[in-house]
């Protein structure tokens, strides 16, 4: 009898842990765990501490106010309003205090950032996951967000002077000679009118960048475009939207006004340092950057993979580590007169991606 139970209850202990390794298996329940954890290190007084012992780990759902979507994006990023986390390793770092006047509960997160709101992985919350692209809008690409309900009024100068530029250039290279916008120009290319829901700003600019590349047998010209050209186009091609969420938050944007700080991150509370990342608890194949990155849209490895830039299949010859991640980390270094974009990467995903790269020879 004895041993009976000493059997079952090692049974039981083991189906315990096959259990638990399981569920800690999910990428998200890290962040959580490291999250209460932390907190309750850093816990001043008993109030505190209890939180930090009390919190379930569980899947957090914001629903944004207009469009009754679910987004989960705050099941990883945990700290958004926790002021003891300003300096912490993200997901877990405070954000900045936009948030403030656009508070989670009411705008969620994917209206400025986008992303896949209903994703629970890093990877498909930020890229939407293979074959599906909904890559974040990062760097001077979030403009397009912010002027999506502000307009020009509400906004300082400096965080619209890419649109402005953007369409500065559209007048000036006569793209409404083929395209319509709101119902002004000619109809030898598609309306652009909502091309903004429609593609996603990686889609817009590899178009820009080489059109018969992204679609077969286009006759949309090549412009002589440099980077900084290809990239306020599409930052003003990503403000094209139909369904404008202006409407929805007219009457609180009434108030807005163009006083606030602008958009360089230099200038809020929580200023933009060298970002620490979490994400080494779960580590991503390099495989799977490539394709969440955006690459493929640009790049093949073997037969798979698009034509913007040149195949990659035999980079690790050509390129030291060093380039690659200087490529990575600022392609104007490397690549001055390059169409190559931008694309923020972690530190993280640079070296991921590096240590992909220079094994393909
Ligand atoms: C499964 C966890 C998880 C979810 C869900 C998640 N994130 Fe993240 N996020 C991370 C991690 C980890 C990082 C750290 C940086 C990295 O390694 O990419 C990060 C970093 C970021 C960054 C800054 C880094 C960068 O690449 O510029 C932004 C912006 C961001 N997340 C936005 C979002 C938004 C918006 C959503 C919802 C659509 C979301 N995240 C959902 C885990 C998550
Ligand atoms: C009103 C637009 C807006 C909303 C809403 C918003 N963010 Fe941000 N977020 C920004 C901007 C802009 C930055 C860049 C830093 C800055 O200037 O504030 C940023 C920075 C970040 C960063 C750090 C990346 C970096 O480049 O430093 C993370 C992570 C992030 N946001 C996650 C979120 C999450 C999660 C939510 C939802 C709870 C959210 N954001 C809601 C506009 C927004
Ligand atoms: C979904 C619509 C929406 C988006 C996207 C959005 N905002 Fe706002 N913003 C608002 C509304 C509505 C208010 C007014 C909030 C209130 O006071 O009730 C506001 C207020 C502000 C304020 C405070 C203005 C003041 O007078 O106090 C600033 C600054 C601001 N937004 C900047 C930004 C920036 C920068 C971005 C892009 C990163 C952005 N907003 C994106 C809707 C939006
Ligand atoms: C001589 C005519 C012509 C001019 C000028 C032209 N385009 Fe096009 N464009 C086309 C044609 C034809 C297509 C459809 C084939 C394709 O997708 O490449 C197209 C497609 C596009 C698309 C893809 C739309 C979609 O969602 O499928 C975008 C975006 C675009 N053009 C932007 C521009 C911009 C920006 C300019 C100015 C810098 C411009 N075009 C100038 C003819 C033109
Ligand atoms: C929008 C298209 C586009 C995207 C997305 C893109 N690239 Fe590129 N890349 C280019 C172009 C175009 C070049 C050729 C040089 C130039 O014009 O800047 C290039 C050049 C390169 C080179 C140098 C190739 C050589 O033969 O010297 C490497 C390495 C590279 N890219 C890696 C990447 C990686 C890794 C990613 C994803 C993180 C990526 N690229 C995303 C367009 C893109």
């Amino acid at each position: 009898m004895e041993k009976w139970l000493a059997i079952s209850g090692l049974v039981l202990t083991a189906v315990l842990a096959w259990v638990v390794k399981d569920a800690f298996h999910q990428e998200w329940i890290q962040y959580q765990e490291t999250y209460y954890r932390l907190a309750l290190l850093e816990a001043r007084n008993e109030a505190q501490k209890e939180w930090a012992t009390n919190q379930k780990f569980q899947v957090k759902q914001l629903r944004s106010g207009d469009l009754s979507t679910v987004e989960r994006c705050t099941t990883c990023h945990l700290a958004t309003d926790n002021p003891r986390f300003r300096d912490a390793a993200e997901p877990l770092r405070q954000h900045s205090d936009l948030l403030e006047s656009h508070p989670p509960e009411k705008f969620g997160c994917v209206v400025c950032h986008g992303g896949e709101g209903r994703a629970a992985t890093t990877l498909e919350a930020h890229s939407g996951g293979r074959g599906v692209y909904k890559p974040l809008l990062k760097g001077e690409y979030l403009e397009a967000a912010c002027y999506n309900c502000h307009g020009f009024d509400t906004l300082p100068a400096e965080d619209t002077a890419a649109i402005r530029h953007g369409m500065q250039l559209v007048n000036r290279y006569m793209c409404q000679g083929c395209h319509q916008i709101d119902g002004v120009g000619g109809e030898e290319g598609p309306d652009l009118s909502d091309v903004g829901t429609q593609r996603s700003w990686l889609w817009l600019y590899a178009h820009l960048a080489r059109p018969q590349a992204v679609t077969v047998g286009s006759t949309m010209p090549v412009f002589a475009l440099s980077r900084d050209e290809i990239k306020d186009i599409t930052i003003y091609l990503m403000t094209l939207r139909k369904s404008s969420q202006q409407m929805y938050y007219a009457a609180a944007l009434e108030k807005a006004s163009a006083k606030s700080t602008p958009l360089t991150p230099e200038k809020r509370h929580v200023e933009s340092k060298p970002r620490a990342s979490l994400r080494s608890v779960v580590t991503y194949e390099g495989a799977d950057l490539f394709h969440a990155d955006g690459c493929i849209v640009c790049h093949s490895i073997g037969r798979v993979g698009g034509q913007v830039g040149p195949a990659l299949t035999h980079i690790g010859w050509k390129l030291s580590t060093d380039d690659m991640k200087k490529l990575l980390h600022n392609p104007d270094d490397v690549l001055p007169n390059g169409k190559m974009p931008q694309l923020y990467l972690t530190d993280q995903e640079i070296d991921g991606l590096t240590d992909y790269l220079k094994d393909l020879r």
